[in-house]
């Protein structure tokens, strides 16, 4: 097999070029290319400087995460960055597309960096779980400071080439091509004779207003309160730290041997897991790769309410442009005012610029007459969830959109077949299910009609990475996957309330378990009404011996939606958003309690709920409602606040065991009747000894 790494000579410069699609990672061959490259180098002597570059679309974009858990392979990363500072060549790395990771690290190795106007520098080993370990975190706070190195190594985000020249970690940043870039930097270094610059060599800077000990400090303080439980963070934190007080070789040490403990956490193997689900979602099984999608440029969003402003604000912000229809004019100008005041509010912030604000709202013009919709490429609805609405709304859709015109709806739960047949093109209506608010969750369900034609949910999965969302196909079904699965938590956790916990321990067992907020917050974040429509379906279906709570209806009964009147099972004063806590509703409780007040095991108050999400994701991956185990994984992550360093329901019953998560639900099945039936997937899934991600290879 070919090396991936090449050398080639251009009079006194050596070029070598990493060639390893698509990435460019740092897998074995690549790491012993490189060693050997930069080594010929070395030796010869008409070789007065070395520059380092990449094929295809990205400098190296890391380690090779497939290698993780697996047995080292000779040369490691740490002795191959250590190997090219120790060259007596100055070295020059070449950065275009994203130099993340152990690609940043080699280049943090090189004695010089350029790097091209819009690529992208960053060391997010943290949100695998791990730490930069091959020098990333002693050589960044040498070149850029503590600060610098703090930012972006525990926060994981990566910065822009012009935000890197400021920061002092490239020397330069070019435009256009690349070969003459680093021919024309390498140039001046020959012509001025310079010689290697090692970052290892430097001490770490001392930043005059705060000194090094106290922004670690200040940064140990913020992650303890807002990444509670999180395992890699602290040990970033402690890794920069060795740089400021150990020579190169010891910080190296110490680096190794914080990176181990990363390496061996539970927490890695959820992240990793997460980086690769989001990816495989992306692949949808049975669908030609050939298919060809439809081109979109200009988009209709039907009902200017709260998800239809967010789905226009998404759309813009992705440079399309939008038609926003409403009723009659009073409400259109509502929701485009809602649209600038969401805007507004960025702006404030500092996290847009007014040109950028200004540039969005261009995008979208406001309407009232289906006529507007004529030539649009995709109609997105977002009126009412009632299947009258819809059925007006299909209906006028049909007879305006021209052919070949992408039709979606937004609808939470209501049956997607059934709206397509409101059209005589059910192969063009597909389900784009967003999340609140649209503008800024990342979660996109796709709902695939029994009548879906590929070349429509191509295009819809493309669009929803042209929106920057995790775009999931599912299946037709009440709730879909993630609210389906979620109604069953809510079930619980509701029932809880009602044997006798309160609201608030509730919510608080399962935030200490990792979840972004409790449910009761939840539902009342995301309004009270639309769960209690799934609700009742679901009591007009209810299988014999099941039982569903009441205290989610009794609220709806007495006009409390959650956060948008003022209380569901908060309280809400004077329009903010932080849940307070209601005493009214221990009455309403008592009136309510099938029994008396038990006395709740604490273990229950965060397992009922949670393996009740899990035994309806068995029957939901069973129907096929979802492709594979780590989908529903992904949704749950990105739409529902899910801990990554859980990996999601399904990883998560995994790593339990799922003959220990079956014999639990065995005993509440026992003890609560059938609510509680086990899924037949689990049972066959524990009888064969296999678990949700064997399932998935298999498939
Ligand atoms: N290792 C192995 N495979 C990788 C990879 C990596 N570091 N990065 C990406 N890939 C694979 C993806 O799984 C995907 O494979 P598939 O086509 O079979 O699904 C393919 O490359 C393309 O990836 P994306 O779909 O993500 O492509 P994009 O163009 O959207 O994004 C990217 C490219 C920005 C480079 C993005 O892939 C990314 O962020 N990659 C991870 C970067 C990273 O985390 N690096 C740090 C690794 S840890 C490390 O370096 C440890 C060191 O300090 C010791
Ligand atoms: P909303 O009540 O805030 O807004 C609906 C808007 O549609 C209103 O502004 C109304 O004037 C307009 N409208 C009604 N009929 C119309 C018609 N025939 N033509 C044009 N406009 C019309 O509702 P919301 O919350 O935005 O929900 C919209 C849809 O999105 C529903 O199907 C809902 O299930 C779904 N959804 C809601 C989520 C949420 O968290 N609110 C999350 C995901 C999906």
């Amino acid at each position: 097999m070919s090396s991936p790494v090449h050398l080639a000579r251009e009079g006194a410069v050596a070029l070598i070029r990493v060639d390893n699609p698509p990435v460019n990672a740092l897998g074995q061959p690549v790491r012993a290319g490189l060693l050997e490259a930069f080594a010929a180098a070395e030796a010869d002597a008409q070789i007065k400087v070395v520059v380092l570059l990449c094929a295809g679309t990205t400098f190296i974009a890391g380690a090779d995460i497939r290698e993780f858990g697996k047995p080292p392979q000779a040369p490691f990363l740490v002795d191959v960055t250590q190997a090219i500072e120790n060259f007596n060549k100055p070295s020059l790395a070449v950065i275009h597309g994203s130099a993340l990771g152990g690609g940043l690290e080699i280049a943090l190795a090189c004695h010089y960096r350029i790097a091209r106007r819009n690529a992208r520098l960053g060391l997010p080993e943290v949100n695998l779980g791990l730490l930069p370990g091959a020098g990333g975190t002693q050589r960044l706070p040498r070149l850029a400071g503590v600060a610098v190195a703090l930012d972006m190594i525990v926060g994981g985000e990566p910065i822009t080439a012009d935000e890197a020249e400021r920061n002092g970690i490239v020397d330069q940043v070019f435009e256009g091509e690349l070969l003459s870039a680093a021919l024309a930097f390498a140039e001046q270094l020959l012509v001025r004779g310079t010689g290697p610059r090692r970052t290892g060599e430097a001490d770490v800077p001392v930043v005059a207003t705060a000194n090094n000990a106290s922004l670690l400090e200040t940064k140990r303080d913020e992650v303890q309160r807002s990444l509670p439980g999180l395992f890699s963070p602290l040990r970033c934190i402690a890794a920069i730290e060795a740089a400021t007080v150990l020579p190169l070789a010891e910080g190296l040490k110490r680096e190794g041997m914080l990176f181990q403990e990363c390496l061996q956490s539970p927490q890695r193997l959820a992240l990793v897991h997460k980086f690769f689900a989001e990816r495989k979602a992306g692949k949808i099984k049975g669908l030609d790769s050939a298919v060809e999608t439809r081109p979109v440029a200009s988009v209709a969003v039907i009902g200017g309410g709260t998800m239809g402003v967010g789905i226009a604000l998404s759309l813009a912000s992705a440079g399309l442009s939008v038609k926003l229809l409403e009723l009659d004019a009073d409400r259109l100008a509502t929701a485009l005012q809602r649209a600038t005041d969401t805007l507004g509010k960025s702006v404030r912030r500092g996290s847009l610029s007014e040109q950028a604000m200004r540039q969005r709202l261009a995008l979208i013009e406001g309407v009232t007459d289906y006529a507007a919709l004529a030539e649009v490429d995709l109609a997105i609805e977002a009126v009412f969830e009632d299947i009258a609405a819809k059925q007006a709304v299909f209906e006028a859709l049909d007879r305006v959109c021209k052919p070949g015109a992408i039709l979606a709806s937004n609808t939470s739960s209501l049956d997607l077949d059934r709206i397509a047949a409101f059209t005589r093109r059910p192969q063009d209506v597909v389900g784009l299910h967003f999340f609140s608010p649209a503008n800024v969750m990342r979660l996109l369900e796709v709902v695939r009609g029994a009548q879906t034609s590929d070349s429509v949910l191509a295009s819809a999965m493309q669009l929803g990475k042209r929106l920057k969302k995790i775009a999931v196909v599912v299946g037709v079904c009440d709730g879909f996957v993630g609210n389906r699965m979620a109604l069953s938590y809510v079930r619980e956790a509701e029932l809880l309330v009602q044997e006798g916990a309160s609201v608030q321990r509730v919510d608080g067992a399962l935030r200490e378990f990792g979840m972004a907020m409790g449910p009761f917050a939840m539902l009342d974040m995301s309004g009270l009404d639309i769960w209690q429509s799934m609700r009742q379906r679901q009591r007009a279906t209810l299988g014999a011996g099941q039982r569903l709570p009441n205290l989610l209806d009794r609220l709806c009964a007495v006009g409390r939606f959650g956060q948008k009147s003022g209380a569901g099972f908060y309280l809400y004063p004077d329009g903010s958003r932080t849940p307070q806590p209601d005493l009214e509703l221990v009455e309403l409780l008592d009136e309510l309690s099938s029994c008396p007040q038990l006395d709740i095991d604490p273990q229950s108050l965060w397992q009922r709920p949670l393996y009740a999400l899990i035994n309806e994701g068995a029957r939901i991956l069973e129907e096929g409602i979802a492709q594979r185990a780590s989908d529903i994984d992904v949704i749950f992550l990105t739409g529902y606040g899910f801990p990554a360093q859980r990996g999601g329901p399904m990883f998560y019953a995994d790593q339990l065991g799922l003959d220990k998560v079956l014999q639990c639900i065995r005993g509440y099945h026992r003890c609560f009747g059938a609510n509680w039936q086990p899924a037949p997937l689990l049972e066959r899934l524990v009888a064969e000894g296999k678990t949700f991600a064997e399932l998935d290879q298999q498939g």
